[in-house]
């Protein structure tokens, strides 16, 4: 059934010329191709996977059939091995078998038919090894296909979300820009929170992570101002009531314009909460307490200072020693004490001063 007789190829060893020369001749009359050789070594030699079967005198000089066989053994060789065994001799049949062989065949061989019988169920098994073989290989090269296949379409997946990202990120770049064009106080109010945020976090030892969540959300903390009038902050003089009711949505509108894009849920929250305070006393939900993260306690420290060291119009600015007076005062009410105290101790690092 899968064998083409003229394109299997059987392997015979035999030291005795006039037996392996009769096994050759009934083979070739059968119309196998035979490669015969006279000893176990000639096999380890010649043999490949073009076999489809061996077959092995027993008694040969130098290695004998067992020999042989255990040598075939350790190439981890895979075609079938018949033995040819002298006529009484079952202990070395068994012999074989118990080695690996497939089955053994007694010599003069008398029955032609049975001998060619033996042969095809070699062949045969040949057959099948070979098709599992073949099948297995199929498999393995199917499976390393697809998973080839599949980590591509993630490679394509991740660089996606990435642009994804970094386009929305433009986009809010560019808000962040329009806003900064209408107020120009806020422009650099904003990249100098960010540079504060980042060294107290940045102290703290904030993941990367963590510190690019910071980034952001520092960068449109105030993007919600871009939908408010600002023209009554801009004005000299005290805000009315009015006026500061109008400034505290802004902290709302930032959070829902960057609702939308996914990946910025963490910076949203801190967006939205950023006027919040300890005590639970802040806009616009009053929560505190462990309800804030320490990235959004540290920003509330970072814009806050700013707040009081730069020039507004509705109030003096405070020097930073004052500033950092200020925070203390209001620390544990405020803003969290520990975290006050790490950017207290930055700032008279000086290293703040690049932001002035
Ligand atoms: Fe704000």
């Amino acid at each position: 059934m899968f064998s083409n007789r003229k394109t299997t190829k059987i392997l015979i060893a035999d030291d005795d010329d006039l037996v392996r020369n009769a096994v050759e001749k009934i083979l070739s009359m059968f119309d196998y191709r035979v490669v015969a050789v006279d000893s176990g070594k000639a096999v380890l030699k010649t043999v490949s996977d073009e076999f489809d079967v061996i077959i092995l005198d027993i008694n040969m000089p130098d290695m004998d059939g067992f020999q042989t066989l255990e040598g075939l053994n350790r190439m981890k060789c895979d075609i079938p091995v018949l033995f040819l065994t002298g006529a009484g001799s079952m202990d070395y049949a068994i012999k074989a078998i118990n080695l690996g062989a497939y089955d053994f065949m007694t010599k003069p061989i008398d029955d032609i038919d049975l001998f060619h019988v033996k042969v095809k169920r070699a062949i045969e098994k040949r057959g099948f090894v070979l098709k599992e073989k073949n099948y297995r290989k199929n498999l393995e090269h199917d499976v390393r296909e697809k998973t080839k296949e599949l980590a591509e379409k993630n490679v394509l997946l991740e660089e996606y979300s990435h642009q994804l990202e970094e386009a929305t990120v433009q986009v809010m770049s560019s808000l962040q820009a329009a806003l900064e064009e209408k107020d120009m106080y806020t422009a650099g109010h904003t990249r100098r929170v960010t540079g504060y945020a980042l060294i107290l976090g940045r102290e703290i030892q904030l993941s990367d992570e963590d510190i690019l969540v910071l980034k952001r959300a520092s960068h449109f903390h105030d993007v919600g101002k871009l939908v408010i009038d600002l023209s009554c902050i801009q004005k000299p003089g005290k805000l009315t009531a009015d006026e500061w009711a109008l400034i505290k949505k802004h902290p709302e509108v930032g959070a829902n314009i960057i609702q939308p894009f996914s990946f910025t849920l963490r910076e949203r929250d801190i967006i939205l909460h950023h006027h919040e305070r300890l005590d639970g006393n802040g806009y616009p939900h009053g929560i505190g307490g462990d309800d804030l993260d320490i990235l959004t306690r540290i920003l509330t420290i970072a814009d806050s200072y700013d707040a009081m060291t730069s020039k507004r119009n509705y109030r003096r600015n405070l020097t930073e020693m004052e500033a950092v007076e200020e925070l203390r005062r209001c620390a544990g009410t405020q803003f969290d004490p520990d975290l006050v105290e790490v950017f207290a101790t930055a700032v008279f690092d000086k290293k703040t001063t690049v932001f002035h």
